[in-house]
């Protein structure tokens, strides 16, 4: 009879094809599972257990949910399954009895690099937010139904289907979600813009920026942090500002983007606010933007960059799988754009130059100069 770690290797076939296909029609088991570990605090309670952590389902479950009654069968399998994709680390250990044959088997979780990405911390940032915007049953999740629809009848935008207004209105109507999409996007922001900062210099000579469509200011107070000189503006929607907390070396300013934009900086930072727009309300924006600039002053936006041609070493391809999450999750026209669509936006809107100066991952960081 065979015991763990005594399994004879039985011959075994494998199509990589096949198995491939059935990975893409099971793949929804991912985002779910993180979720669920995401919602039960795990990824918190194996950081805070120290960088070389491994422990049990049992100590996490009474580290993370003290007091709770837990199914541990069903915790063992969201642990083993993320695992399974080198998000979290399973260390098995068997014990044997005397004669040597395995009769118990422990397995103890670590954290791999991938999910510190996950550990919702307010200083470094996160993507935890995101993903459980992504998995927000009342909100996203819903969206998806309707895609197919949008492609059959252009009339039809699937966020809009779902849920009777766009996101932004959707929004201002459920401050629950509000408040973790700004926390999605501030725990991106802190993430991206210590990376951006790192290899974009165009803010060195900037005196006053002004981050139109700012949400929660973390970019802005991470900017005005690398740059003390630099006084941040932060603006965007009045609901939003009404709830954003004060920060240093930053104003906060109340809106509508596409009435105009606050007038004094000599740039204007815009990340991720192009993408959720059509050609049309872009160029509304870029030529409030414009209009707000002085003669010698600059846009700097930063977007994910969609390749002109798919290039798998790149690593490009994954701005087209984010630019689908602009289309199922916004009623705006929101897309993700190619160089070429971006350069054509700057100068149709007036500007004189504009230059993808660098990127991070998929961001471009896009420079459109009046002069
Ligand atoms: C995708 S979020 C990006 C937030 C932030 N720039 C970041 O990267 O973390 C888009 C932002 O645009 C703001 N926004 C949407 N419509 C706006 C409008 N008409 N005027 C000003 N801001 C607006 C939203 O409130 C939200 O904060």
């Amino acid at each position: 009879m065979g015991s763990v770690g005594e399994t004879e290797k039985v011959p075994t076939t494998i199509d990589r094809v096949r198995l491939d296909a059935f990975q893409l029609v099971t793949m929804s088991a991912l985002p779910g599972a993180l979720a669920a570990l995401a919602r039960l605090n795990i990824f918190e309670a194996l950081a805070k257990a120290g960088d070389d952590a491994q422990l049990t389902a049992a100590e996490l479950a009474e580290r993370a949910l003290p007091g709770k009654s837990i199914n541990m069968s069903y915790l063992s399998r969201l642990l083993r399954m993320v695992s399974g994709k080198n998000i979290l680390r399973e260390v098995v250990t068997t014990t044997g009895d005397k004669n040597g044959a395995p009769v118990a088997v422990e397995r103890r979780y670590a954290l791999e690099p991938i999910a510190r990405f996950l550990v919702d911390d307010p200083e470094r940032g996160s993507f935890v937010h995101l993903l459980l915007t992504y998995q927000s049953p009342g909100a996203f999740l819903q969206t998806w139904e309707h895609l197919h629809e949008s492609v059959l009848d252009d009339a039809i935008q699937p966020f809009a289907r779902a849920h009777g207004m766009n996101a932004w209105e959707f929004g201002k109507h459920n401050p629950q979600f509000d408040k973790v999409f700004n926390k999605a996007m501030a725990g991106n922001s802190k993430i991206y813009m210590r990376a951006i900062l790192d290899a974009y210099h165009g803010f060195e000579d900037v005196k006053v920026v002004v981050d139109v469509g700012g949400g929660f200011a973390a970019a802005l107070s991470l900017i005005t942090a690398r740059y003390p000189h630099i006084k941040g503006i932060n603006f965007d929607q009045p609901h939003v500002i009404d709830v954003c907390p004060e920060l240093p070396g930053v104003e906060h300013v109340s809106g509508n983007m596409f009435e105009s934009v606050p007038s004094g900086g000599d740039a204007i930072f815009m990340k991720y606010i192009l993408h959720d727009w059509d050609d049309e309300s872009c160029l509304k924006i870029l030529k409030n933007c414009y209009q707000a600039l002085p003669a010698h002053g600059k846009v700097i936006a930063v977007d994910n960059m969609l390749p002109e041609i798919i290039d798998f070493e790149g690593g490009d391809p994954m701005a087209l799988q984010v630019d689908i999450h602009m289309l199922a999750f916004n009623d705006s026209g929101a897309r993700e754009r190619t160089e070429r669509e971006l350069v054509k936006l700057g100068l149709a809107a007036g500007f004189n130059k504009v230059k993808v100066v660098c990127k991070v991952d998929l961001l471009a960081v896009t420079e459109f100069h009046k002069a």
